[in-house]
This record gives structure tokens, sequence and C-alpha cells, in this order.
């Protein structure tokens, strides 16, 4: 990939930055500008050099969702001007009035069908505004998106820097230090069965809880009363790997009130929720020898109240001398909120593209890049 720092003479170019703007908004406020703020050193380098710079991304799934907030949030860490437009006769008319080192931000790219659609013509479009592209959207460059996997092989395509900062940090998981620890946890067994399958060859242990762990207490033989479970994926296979961490511990739902049992004697009214606290003191000392931690989905039903099990493991990472590594998701966002982002070595801003970056080591709007 070649670097956005490498750029040079770029006065007067016009430089179409994709960004992933794609934040959590409630009633016009955004909840978490983490996204926006990552790409702000990106553009501020390419605007103090002189450069046109036209930002586009986009914002959820509905079409009709607009970028307008974002802009109102980005205003404050650079001047910009949102465009309500996207390929249209605004949006051509707002760059050729551009100065250099102006900002503009353009209209929700989902808002044409040819974004998610990888449409050509849409691509040419969008190539028709600039001179250069940077991808400066780790969170969404799993996606063959027009804008991320078109786009630059229509232009010369640079690496954002929060981009670089993604595949530099998450790489470090390819060629481990050892001794390294993967935790995961969450749910979606049938999308994770990869992961845990790469890992529990490439890490030294692997340790497993939140929903996904219920698959590995059925598999060993024991009741899991009516805890959530995906019934098409079996891990039985996986039992006898001697890397493998299962927790011996769990927090159940047991008539409307929170226990604490040992994972053999869950009932069968019980309902799992979290994962106990003795089963996370077991990890303590491999967690205080691992030169490196990859840790990725919440140990319980965070949002439901059951936060003891996770948090416990937050404690226990912020403490951890190894490096230390949040995979993106819900877990970034518990870091982001508990504000314990500076205690890890890296926090990533993907979901989605995080877990397939770690499952296959590239992504498509990477690979578009090279
Ligand atoms: C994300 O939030 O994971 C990215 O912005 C991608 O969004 P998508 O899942 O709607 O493609």
């Amino acid at each position: 990939m070649k670097s956005v720092k490498n750029l040079k003479n770029i006065r007067g170019k016009r430089v179409i930055v994709r960004a992933d703007f794609n934040v959590p908004i409630e009633g016009g406020k955004i909840l978490d500008a983490t996204r926006i703020r990552v790409a702000v050193p990106t553009i501020d380098m390419l605007r103090k050099k002189g450069a046109k710079v036209i930002l586009i991304s986009h914002i959820g799934r509905d079409p009709q969702e607009s970028l307008a907030p974002v802009a109102r949030a980005l205003k404050k860490y650079i001047p910009v001007t949102f465009i309500p437009d996207l390929v249209g006769a605004k949006a051509t008319a707002a760059v050729r009035a551009m100065k250099n080192g102006d900002v503009i931000l353009l209209e929700n790219l989902r808002g044409n069908a040819g974004e998610k659609a990888g449409g050509k013509k849409f691509a040419r479009s969008l190539a028709a505004l600039g001179d250069i592209y940077v991808n400066e959207a780790f969170p969404v460059s799993h996606r063959t998106d027009a804008s991320i996997f078109l786009l630059p092989k229509l232009l010369p395509a640079y690496a954002g820097l929060q981009l670089e900062r993604e595949v530099k940090e998450l790489s470090r998981v390819l060629k481990p230090k050892r001794p390294f620890l993967f935790i995961l946890g969450g749910a979606k067994i049938e999308t994770k069965l990869p992961i845990l399958k790469r890992y529990l060859k490439e890490a030294d242990h692997v340790f497993i809880g939140g929903v996904l762990a219920n698959n590995f207490f059925k598999a060993q033989g024991h009741e899991i009363g009516v805890s959530k479970y995906d019934e098409g994926a079996s891990v039985t296979a996986l039992l006898k790997n001697k890397k493998l961490i299962i927790p011996h511990t769990v927090v159940v739902d047991r008539a409307g009130k929170k226990k604490t049992v040992a994972t053999a004697e869950v009932k069968k009214t019980d309902s799992i929720l979290d994962i106990g606290f003795p089963s996370i003191e077991m990890l303590a000392p491999i967690i205080r020898s691992a030169k490196l931690i990859l840790w990725n989905g919440p140990m319980g039903y965070y949002e439901g109240g059951y936060v003891e099990g996770t948090e416990e493991l937050l404690a226990l990472l912020s403490h951890a001398s190894g490096d230390t590594i949040i995979g993106g998701g819900d877990t970034a966002v518990l870091v982001e909120r508990k504000k314990l982002a500076k205690k890890f070595t890296f926090v990533s801003t993907g979901g989605g593209a995080t877990l397939d970056f770690l499952a296959k080591g590239t992504l498509a709007g990477i690979q578009a890049l090279k």
C-alpha cells in the first residue's frame, strides 16, 4: 500500500478521502465520535499541504440518512463545508469552487444505489470529482462497495494514516510475540468459527466467553438451560485442542436472581448470561505472562446488566504488561465508554472489518489499494 504520508506536490490537487463516518446518532446527537476523530490527522495533513479535500462516506443503512450531523461534529476539528449532494450538479460546482486547503463533505454515499451495488458508472462519477484517492475507511474496507473497491482502481490510490495503523497493529497477531493470548466473546459463532480455528493454531491460548461459550458448554455435555446458543455450529472437534480455555463458572439468571455456579451445575430453567468471576481469575496468570493479547467480544450480556465478567477482564487487561489489542466492535465501544483506550496498545475502530481482517489477514479495500 502507498501511504498518504508520501504524497508530495499536492497543492491544488483534488484529493477524495473515503472516510467511515458511520457513527451512532440518536436524535441528531453523535453518541461516539471516535471514527470522526481518527480521520482528522489525514484530512489535516492534506489540507495543510494545500490539497482540496473532498470527503465521502456512508452513514447507516438507510439511503435517506444524512451526513449533516457529522459535518457539524467535524467542524470542531477542521473547517469543513457540507454539500447536500453526491455526484450531481451541486457537488460538481462545489468542487469547482474549492480553493487550495478547502475541505468539503459530500452527502451519504449510500444515497446512490451504485455504491452498494459496486456500480462502475457511479465509481466513474466519483472519480471525475478528484485527482487522487485516499482510503481512510478501515471499518468498511471489508465491503466491495464502489467507493472502496472500484474507485481506488480509477485514481492513484493511497492508504490513510488510520488505515495504515489498523493494518500495522492488527497484523501483529499474524506474526505474534509469544506467549499470545486470544480472547473471543460475543455472539454469532458462525461468523467467528473461522477466526477461532485460525487462532487455535496461531495463538498459545484461546479463551472463550459470551454467547459463544454456550456452544462449548453444550459440547462438553453440560446443561445450558434456556441459554442462547447457535444450533448450526458444532464445536465438539475443537474441544480436544489443549490451547482452548473454556470457563468453568458462569453467572445465570435463576428465577430472576443472579447466581454464580459451576458450569456442571446449570439447571434446565437457568439462562447463562455471563462468565463467572473465578473463570476470569483463572486467566490472570496467563494475562500476566502474555507478550501479546487480543480481545474481541464481551464476556456476558453486557447491555442487560451482566457486566461483571467483562469489566473484570477489562480491569485485568488494562494492567497487562504485554501488548494489548482491542479487536473493535462492542468491545471498543466499551473501552471508549470507560475512558480506558489509553491503557491499551491499540483499539481497532472496525466491527465486521476487524473480524474479517483477523480471519483473512487482508480486506477487499486493502487489496484494491495495492
Ligand atoms: C461498520 O460500522 O461496521 C461499517 O461502517 C460498515 O457498515 P455496514 O456494515 O453497514 O457496511
